[in-house]
């Protein structure tokens, strides 16, 4: 028998907070327009003040955990995917087990900004296959507003607050493509790439929590390319392609990206689950608010094959197929 790592339940949370591009205008040189056209962003949630990574990435637990009919201590581990945590130590996901009231197991976070979720998704997996752990609550959380430098146009615009959860469970399967779970899963970086997209701070360096610096047309190059390559890497690993793919859960950095890549892949943008519009980009946690939002949407159903890619800081990229 194959063991497989399947989704039993998911949820999301975003912050109050609705930030239109209407109120960058007259703070930046920028108008609703330009943002609109140049990176499908339309609105994207902040959290308010007080209102911590943890705090988000709890909330999102707690309604994945409700969808999937279990109470904490069901759980065996706990993965958080941040690039913002609350502070430097603990984890996130430490504070996140003791939020919800999880008294076993264990927790630990992942950085691989916008491309943690899927890492965190493949360290899950890895988890339950090699029998570590049962069942693993996956979680995306970020406040990138805390590290967005407001006078910067090039890149204040593009990010938000969120958070997303996913609890996957050991079932048995019989080892072919129409197993629910994870079928299979395609990990990359190039460190040489790290001045296009960094934080200008860090504990070891100026001990303060910085500011994200991007080259934002370089960085679109690379995604565009690396994402389709990735996405095909890890559907040939199990014998698909584009062609059998019913959603691509892309990261949601830019429209114009999703869009190249879904070309790239032939799979038309009918299947392409899109929510960039309303979240803008929130790093790690936009794959798995993307797969929460899709599913409450009536897109993403119980039987779906779905590929998940990323990119991001690093350079750091992968995806995930896996039938819903
Ligand atoms: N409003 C108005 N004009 C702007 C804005 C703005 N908010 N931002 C930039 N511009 C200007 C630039 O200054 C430039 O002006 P110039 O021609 O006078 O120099 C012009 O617009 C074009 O700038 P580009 O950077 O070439 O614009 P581009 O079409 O590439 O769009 C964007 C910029 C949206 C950032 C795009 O490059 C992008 O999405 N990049 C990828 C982002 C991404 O995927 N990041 C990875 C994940 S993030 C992570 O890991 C944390």
């Amino acid at each position: 028998m194959t063991i497989r790592a399947v989704v039993k339940g998911v949820g999301h949370y975003l912050p109050a907070r609705t930030v239109p591009n209407s109120e960058f205008e007259g703070k930046v040189e920028t108008s609703d327009e330009w943002i609109r056209a140049r990176t499908g962003i339309e609105r994207r949630h902040f959290a308010a003040e007080g209102e911590t990574t943890s705090d988000l990435g709890a909330a999102a637990a707690r309604a994945a955990l409700a969808d999937a009919g279990l109470e904490a201590d069901a759980l065996d581990a706990i993965i958080v995917a941040t690039s913002t945590p609350d502070l430097t130590f603990p984890s996130v996901a430490t504070m996140v087990q003791a939020k919800i009231g999880m008294t076993r197991g264990f927790a630990f976070d992942v950085q691989a900004v916008c491309a943690g979720y899927v890492y965190a998704l493949a360290n899950a997996n890895a988890l339950i296959l090699s029998g570590q752990a049962r069942r693993v609550l996956v979680i995306g959380a970020e406040t990138f507003s805390r590290i967005l430098d407001f006078t910067d146009r090039s890149t204040c615009v593009l990010f938000g607050d969120g958070a997303g959860a996913v609890v996957l469970e050991a079932v048995g399967g019989t080892g072919t493509t129409e197993d629910r779970g994870i079928l299979s899963t395609d990990l990359n970086s190039d460190g040489s790439y790290r001045d296009l997209l960094y934080v200008d701070g860090g504990v070891s360096t100026s001990g303060t929590a910085g500011h994200l610096r991007m080259q934002g047309n370089q960085v679109f190059r690379h995604a565009v390319e690396k994402l389709a390559e990735t996405a095909h890497t890890a559907l040939a690993k199990v014998g698909l392609d584009g062609g059998d793919v019913d959603w691509i859960v892309p990261h949601q950095a830019n429209i114009r990206i999703i869009e190249g890549t879904a070309k790239r892949m032939q799979v038309p943008m009918e299947r392409v689950v899109v929510t960039v519009q309303d979240h803008g980009n929130t790093s790690a946690a936009s794959i798995p608010l993307a797969l929460s939002v899709g599913k409450e949407r009536g897109q993403i159903k119980e039987g779906d094959l779905l590929v998940t890619e990323a990119i991001g800081g690093g350079l750091a990229w992968g995806s995930v197929v896996l039938r819903w």
